[in-house]
């Protein structure tokens, strides 16, 4: 696999459960690094932007009311095959159905309030990226033991 790079948001919800420092050590632990992290209000221009591929379908506009209405985490994860990973560690859009183990099944039981986003693909990543951070904002550094990125 490629080293990849991954759009994280711990969505309003998240922050609201208190879950921040569950979800980041979540990823650390698995051996992601952390290339980048922000606490934000996303505004109305940025919601729309980053789900522009949303646009026109019945929850759109309950999507960017919910992802406006309090502080996100953004994140950019990095490791090897990190976008498929990370869906993994999410689990499935909808809390209730999603797989026990995953961020959302332990933590959710909404498909509206999912507590946290992921990049889907690499489009998605080259897209959503740029969205939420500067590319001197996304660190290069590499960890001392040689098992981790
Ligand atoms: P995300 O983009 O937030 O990581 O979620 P996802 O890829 O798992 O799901 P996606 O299809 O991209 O949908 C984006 C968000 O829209 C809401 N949604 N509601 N009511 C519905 O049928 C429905 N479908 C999607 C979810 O909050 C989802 O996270
Ligand atoms: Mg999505």
């Amino acid at each position: 696999m490629a080293i990849e790079r991954t759009l994280v948001l711990i969505k309003p919800d998240g922050v609201m459960k208190r879950l921040v420092g569950e979800i980041l050590h979540r990823f650390e632990r698995k051996g992601l690094r952390l290339a980048a992290v922000r606490m934000l209000n996303v505004s109305m221009e940025t919601a729309e932007r980053h789900y522009s591929v949303h646009k026109g379908k019945p929850f759109y506009d309950g999507l960017i009311d919910y992802i406006t209405s309090g502080p996100v985490v953004a994140m950019v994860l990095e490791g090897d095959g990190a976008i498929s990973v990370v869906r993994k560690m999410i689990g499935s859009t909808d809390g209730s159905k999603a797989e026990p183990g995953t961020i959302r099944g332990d933590f959710s039981m909404s498909v509206n309030f999912n507590t946290v986003h992921a990049s889907d693909s690499v489009e998605s990543a080259n897209y959503e990226i740029p969205i939420f951070f500067g590319e001197k904002e996304i660190l290069e550094y590499r960890t001392p033991d040689k098992d981790f990125i």
